[in-house]
């Protein structure tokens, strides 16, 4: 039994891609945090092909092992049927949703020039569309409540990336998407604030079987007693919060986070600027564009740039 007073007491969460890594964590932690949790996995493989029951089933043992409540659902949330699905599994096994974790994807890493049309529609999908048709069943629940009077604390959680804020080598299609999550999110967050929902963003990193093989050396496990700094589970607090009551006014932020470290991250603004107050030559703008680069900060480097 979980206290009365954990934060995420008489909560329903959804968690998609829940069955492994990040997904699994942030809904082990939820449901610790007393939320009543569906267990969203369609069970693919690294690079999305197959499908498979097993890791969503597993997750759920483990959250009713430790006492808490847990069923899955092992549609695809990049479908309609599995979005609304998901959110249905919400309504029908514990009557209501309060926070939406969209965690679900994978990666089909090449350079630009040999990225093919199906890697590049296989990741905008899984990572933009896979965001996109969840919040929206959910949003339209959330909306026909508040429209009832019942005014939701609604929390989406969305999970972008690094190489979606920074840029990343050989990443096009992934970073395209993880950029795209952000809009989503600052757009979600401005639309659906009436209605009682919050929505921000993370940008996490953790050793899970995305990562583990390509940045083996920075995920790896530490020595006995020290601090797992690369542990999935520490990604998790965070996600507890903003999808608990507790985080309320906060909407529309990226947060970096791994290990022990939380960073706002502080978008896109208005930086040196100059106004003819007429229509330049081309001469002339480039002269202009020269003199605010010098003025400008220097970007953060794309990951993997050398
Ligand atoms: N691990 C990191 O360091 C890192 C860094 C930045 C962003 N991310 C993001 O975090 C999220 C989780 O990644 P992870 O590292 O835990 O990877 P992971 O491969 O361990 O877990 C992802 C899960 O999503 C599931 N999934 C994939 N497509 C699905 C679909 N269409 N419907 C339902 N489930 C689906 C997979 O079966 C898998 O269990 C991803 O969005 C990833 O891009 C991870």
């Amino acid at each position: 039994m979980t206290s009365p007073t954990a934060l995420c007491a008489g909560r329903v969460a959804v968690v998609t891609g829940a069955g492994r890594g990040l997904g699994r964590a942030h809904a082990l932690a939820l449901a610790a945090e007393g939320a009543k949790v569906v267990v969203n996995d369609l069970g693919v493989g690294l690079d999305g092909s197959g499908s498979g029951t097993g890791p969503a089933q597993q997750v759920v043992k483990e959250i009713r092992a430790a006492g808490g409540e847990a069923v899955a659902h092992n549609g695809d949330i990049a479908t309609s049927e599995g979005a609304a699905s998901l959110v249905a599994a919400a309504l029908d096994s514990f009557g209501r949703l309060d926070t939406l974790v969209n965690n679900a994807g994978f990666l089909r890493d090449r350079m630009l020039v040999n990225l093919d049309e199906d890697d590049w529609d296989a990741v905008m999908r899984v990572h933009l569309k896979g965001h996109f048709l969840p919040l929206r069943h959910a949003a339209a629940h959330w909306r026909a409540e508040a429209k009832a009077g019942r005014a939701p604390a609604a929390r989406v959680v969305n999970t972008s990336s690094g190489a979606g804020l920074l840029g990343s080598v050989g990443q096009g299609n992934y970073a395209a998407a993880k950029a795209g999550i952000v809009g989503l999110t600052l757009v979600a967050a401005a639309e659906m604030g009436r209605y009682g929902v919050q929505v921000n963003a993370i940008a996490p990193a953790a050793r899970t079987r995305m990562t583990e093989a390509t940045f083996a050396e920075t995920m790896a496990a530490p020595g006995e007693g020290a601090f797992d700094a690369m542990a999935p589970e520490n990604v998790s607090p965070l996600v507890v919060w903003l999808g608990s009551a507790a985080s309320a006014g906060v909407s529309g932020r990226v947060f970096e986070t791994e290990a022990g470290r939380i960073t706002v991250m502080e978008g896109w603004r208005p930086g040196p600027t100059a106004d003819k107050g007429a229509r330049w030559t081309p001469a002339e703008a480039g002269e202009a564009v020269t003199g605010l680069l010098a003025a400008a900060e220097t970007p953060q480097p794309v990951y993997g740039a050398s």
